[in-house]
């Protein structure tokens, strides 16, 4: 079971930043059927890591990019993401101090990313996508 599918309903306009979110989506699918089947936690750990590399990634690239088109609601959308950033370094040391598991840093991933591409997300979408094509350039 999947627990987020992409559908057109999370497409954001921009097809480079649908690829992206369809890998992040895929990675999450991915970690937790690890973990549903109870495979090796330190492997949906190391799954983690990647996914965390990517994520932030990602989201370092929507910030130059809604920088460099002028985004009017960039600020708010950066605190947005730096509210994620915190979540997830708080979730790391708690991990690291035996308080969270991994499951616990990846349904907090989970539910962030849905609500965000669906909310955030396709709001610079409608701003950005009539004005111009961005180049494919970060898979
Ligand atoms: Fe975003």
């Amino acid at each position: 079971m999947d627990l987020v599918v992409w559908n057109e309903e999370l497409s954001v306009g921009l097809p480079v930043i649908d690829g992206q979110h369809k890998k992040l989506i895929g990675m999450m699918n991915a970690d937790y059927n690890a973990l549903r089947k109870g495979e090796d936690r330190k492997q949906a750990g190391e799954v983690l890591d990647e996914l965390s590399r990517y994520a932030a990634v990602h989201l370092t690239y929507e910030e130059s990019l809604l920088e460099r088109r002028g985004y009017p609601e960039l600020e708010s959308h950066v605190r947005q993401h730096d509210y994620y950033r915190d979540q997830i370094l708080m979730l790391r040391e708690r991990h690291a101090a035996g308080e969270a598991d991994v499951g616990d840093l990846l349904k907090f991933m989970i539910g962030w990313f849905k609500a965000h591409i669906r909310d955030a997300d396709q709001r610079y979408g409608s701003f950005l996508s009539p004005r111009e094509k961005v180049p494919d350039t970060a898979g």
